[in-house]
Protein backbone atom coordinates (compact mmCIF):
# COMPACT_ATOMS: atom_id res chain seq x y z
CA UNK A 1 0.00 0.00 0.00
CA UNK A 2 1.68 3.17 -0.95
CA UNK A 3 1.90 6.21 1.77
CA UNK A 4 3.49 9.66 1.41
CA UNK A 5 5.50 11.77 3.39
CA UNK A 6 6.16 15.53 3.40
CA UNK A 7 9.91 16.03 2.94
CA UNK A 8 10.86 19.63 2.69
CA UNK A 9 7.24 20.58 2.04
CA UNK A 10 7.42 18.30 -0.97
CA UNK A 11 4.80 15.06 -1.28
CA UNK A 12 6.66 11.80 -1.53
CA UNK A 13 5.04 8.55 -1.96
CA UNK A 14 6.50 4.98 -1.33
CA UNK A 15 5.81 1.67 -0.44
CA UNK A 16 8.71 -0.59 -0.62
CA UNK A 17 11.58 1.82 0.98
CA UNK A 18 12.50 0.27 4.06
CA UNK A 19 13.95 3.39 5.61
CA UNK A 20 13.50 6.63 6.03
CA UNK A 21 16.77 7.47 3.69
CA UNK A 22 15.21 6.09 0.61
CA UNK A 23 12.77 7.83 0.65
CA UNK A 24 14.62 11.28 1.20
CA UNK A 25 16.79 10.16 -1.75
CA UNK A 26 13.55 8.60 -4.03
CA UNK A 27 12.79 12.81 -3.19
CA UNK A 28 16.06 13.69 -5.02
CA UNK A 29 17.87 14.83 -1.95
CA UNK A 30 21.87 13.75 -2.08
CA UNK A 31 21.94 12.88 1.72
CA UNK A 32 25.30 11.72 3.13
CA UNK A 33 26.10 8.21 4.67
CA UNK A 34 28.83 6.92 6.14
CA UNK A 35 27.93 3.43 7.57
CA UNK A 36 24.83 2.59 5.92
CA UNK A 37 24.82 0.05 2.65
CA UNK A 38 21.65 -0.87 1.41
CA UNK A 39 22.71 -4.77 1.21
CA UNK A 40 23.77 -5.50 4.52
CA UNK A 41 22.13 -4.89 7.60
CA UNK A 42 21.48 -1.51 9.17
CA UNK A 43 24.37 -0.91 11.99
CA UNK A 44 23.41 3.40 12.36
CA UNK A 45 26.40 4.14 14.61
CA UNK A 46 28.11 7.03 12.29
CA UNK A 47 24.94 9.97 12.52
CA UNK A 48 25.82 11.48 9.34
CA UNK A 49 22.23 11.08 8.00
CA UNK A 50 20.57 12.90 10.51
CA UNK A 51 17.50 14.49 9.83
CA UNK A 52 15.08 16.49 11.68
CA UNK A 53 11.92 14.82 11.80
CA UNK A 54 8.42 16.52 13.01
CA UNK A 55 8.05 15.89 16.41
CA UNK A 56 10.62 13.30 17.05
CA UNK A 57 14.03 15.20 16.72
CA UNK A 58 17.00 14.35 15.08
CA UNK A 59 16.94 10.90 13.73
CA UNK A 60 19.70 8.74 11.67
CA UNK A 61 18.14 8.31 8.74
CA UNK A 62 19.30 5.10 7.46
CA UNK A 63 17.91 3.06 10.79
CA UNK A 64 13.60 4.71 10.77
CA UNK A 65 11.37 2.61 8.92
CA UNK A 66 9.37 5.16 6.62
CA UNK A 67 5.95 3.50 7.49
CA UNK A 68 6.09 4.66 11.31
CA UNK A 69 7.20 8.43 10.48
CA UNK A 70 3.77 9.52 10.85
CA UNK A 71 5.14 13.10 10.60
CA UNK A 72 6.22 15.58 8.10
CA UNK A 73 10.23 15.74 8.11
CA UNK A 74 12.99 16.25 7.11
CA UNK A 75 15.14 19.11 7.36
CA UNK A 76 19.33 18.14 6.99
CA UNK A 77 21.43 18.63 10.40
CA UNK A 78 21.06 22.09 12.22
S1 LIG B 1 24.70 6.43 7.67
FE1 LIG B 1 25.56 6.06 9.59
S2 LIG B 1 23.88 6.36 10.94
FE2 LIG B 1 23.00 6.54 8.98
Amino acid sequence: MEKILTINGKKVSFDKEKNLLEVIRKAGIELPTFCYHSELSTYGACRLCLVNVEKRGLVPACSINPGRSRYGCCNKQQ
